[in-house]
């Protein structure tokens, strides 16, 4: 019965994602996520039924996945790490529950992106339909918070989606934490007033033995101050009330991992050096000045937040065109692995025992113990690109969850305006491989791209790592879905196999 209404809305699909719904796996998902009232036409996601359109690019994996929760699973390391960064603002509103699906307006507009942003293509976004699509990044909610007004300072903690890279640290769902804060010039004498009490708020805020590098100037001509609406001493004071307030935020996290190590019977970061971040410039449409916070970990610099000065049109378009304030946007992932040695994002969506059953609200952070590691199996799929004139996407830095690529998409990507759309994006593949192997497929990696010399054709070829963290597969297990995937390839794309 549910499997003929996912039939029967099969050929309503646009033919571009038709593909992604022909295997038996496929149907299976369906079916989670179909509800008995859907109509050809139409996806229903949440209890809510969506026209689809040529836009609609979502597929059935990802709705499976949507409305797990797991930033607010008890016991889960999502939600630890949550918890954890609420509590460096007792004062806050925490709104945990805003849903996924939002309008174009919500997720980008609202936000000030341009009309080109590569955030925008749906290379890179899951379309529900052309206006509506499943939040890339928690600040779809900013405007809609900033107007209820409820609180001066908010979290927003939620599930966010975006057609990226598949590798180790990569999901095409995870969750971000944004923060906020504002403070009302309405509710002052005089602006001099109000920066005096943003001056004692500062004042107010714990003091910490961090090695802070921030070489530059709160404001230049690269990371500009908005003139038209704030002075210079609100900026400065917005921007020390940011940074101390995150970094405070920072501390706690990594001392909280650091007793974590230690337990384990490791090596404490702190005995070997003090825990040292760097503030850097950055750019994103809802901040100005910007900056993102990196801390020193494990010998590399680990991009941990973006943040900045809130754009004050946004504001204005959010109706609170007297409160000036800051904001912050930060990926739970990231944190958790590091807070608990997670090492690899797959792991949180686990449902295994041996897994969730590590992890306690109440007790302190203990560190992930791993429970099986069953071998991997990679496969290689080599392939002559079609000959055309579109563009041919690869080699996409995978994306950080906040920062250099805000929302999504790539920098370097041609923007949705432009007139043809590519013939192969490297997240398409990403997406078949999610889709044929679920939880199966470990990374996808371009290891080869030539172009014949004298054919004038261009090969690529991609090592697809195959491996449960569940069980072992089978070689024909991992066989029968490379062939799947290689099949898909050839359908979608035209591609010849080599
Ligand atoms: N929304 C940004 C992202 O997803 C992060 C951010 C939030 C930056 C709030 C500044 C302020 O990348």
């Amino acid at each position: 019965m549910v499997k003929l209404t996912c039939a029967s809305s099969f050929w309503a699909l646009p033919a571009s994602i038709r593909p992604l719904f022909r295997s038996p796996h496929l149907v299976l998902s369906c079916r989670r996520y179909a509800s008995k009232d859907v109509s050809p036409g139409a996806l229903t996601i949440g209890g809510h039924s969506y026209p689809i359109d040529s836009w609609t690019n979502v597929p059935p994996n990802i709705l499976a996945q949507y409305g797990r929760k797991l930033h607010v699973q008890s016991d889960h390391p999502l939600s630890i790490t949550r918890q954890l960064i609420a509590s460096r603002f007792p004062s806050f509103r925490n709104h945990d529950s805003l849903p996924g699906v939002v309008t174009v307006e919500q997720n980008f507009d609202s936000l000030g992106f341009t009309p080109d942003h590569p955030g925008r293509n749906r290379t890179d976004t899951y379309y529900i339909n052309q206006s509506t699509l499943l939040r890339t990044h928690t600040s779809a909610h900013e405007v809609d918070v900033f107007r209820a007004n409820e609180s001066d300072g908010y979290t927003i903690s939620a599930d966010v989606y975006r057609r990226d890279a598949v590798d180790k640290s990569h999901y095409p769902i995870f969750h971000q934490m944004e923060g906020a804060l504002t403070w009302d010039r309405k509710a002052f004498a005089s602006s001099e007033a109000c920066i005096q009490q943003i001056t004692k708020d500062f004042e107010a805020l714990p003091k910490h033995p961090l090695v802070v590098e921030d070489p530059n100037p709160t404001y230049q001509p690269s990371n500009p101050l908005q003139t038209q609406y704030h002075s210079p001493e609100e900026a400065e004071i917005l921007a020390k009330h940011l940074k101390r307030s995150l970094e405070d935020m920072v501390v706690t996290i990594f001392a909280e991992a650091d007793k974590g190590l230690a337990a384990a019977g490791h090596r404490s970061k702190s005995e070997d050096e003090p825990l040292k971040v760097r503030w850097v410039e950055a750019f994103f449409p809802h901040t100005s000045p910007s900056w993102e916070l990196e801390v020193w970990w494990q010998g590399d610099w680990l991009e941990v937040l973006g943040c900045g000065v809130i754009d004050q049109p946004l504001l204005i378009r959010a109706g609170q065109p007297d409160r000036i304030g800051w904001a912050f946007g930060l990926g739970l992932e990231r944190l958790a692995m590091l807070l608990f040695g997670i090492p690899d994002i797959r792991l949180f969506w686990s449902t295994d025992k041996r897994f969730l059953s590590q992890f306690s609200e109440d007790g302190p952070i203990r560190r992930f113990q791993p429970f099986s590691k069953h071998p991997a199996a990679p496969r290689d799929v080599s392939f002559w690109l079609p000959k055309t004139d579109a563009p041919i996407i690869t080699n996409t830095p995978a994306t950080a969850s906040t920062a250099a690529s805000p929302a999504g998409g790539q920098p370097t990507e041609p923007s949705t305006s432009d007139q043809a759309p590519p013939a192969f994006h490297e997240n398409d593949l990403m997406e078949i491989a999610r889709n044929v192997a679920g939880d199966s497929v470990e990374d996808v990696t371009l290891i080869d791209d030539f172009t014949h010399p004298k054919k004038q054709r261009r090969s690529l070829c991609y090592r697809i790592t195959y491996r449960s963290l569940e069980r072992t597969l089978t070689t024909e297990e991992a066989n029968r879905m490379h062939d799947h995937i290689t099949r898909e390839l050839i359908e979608k794309y035209r591609v010849e196999i080599r």
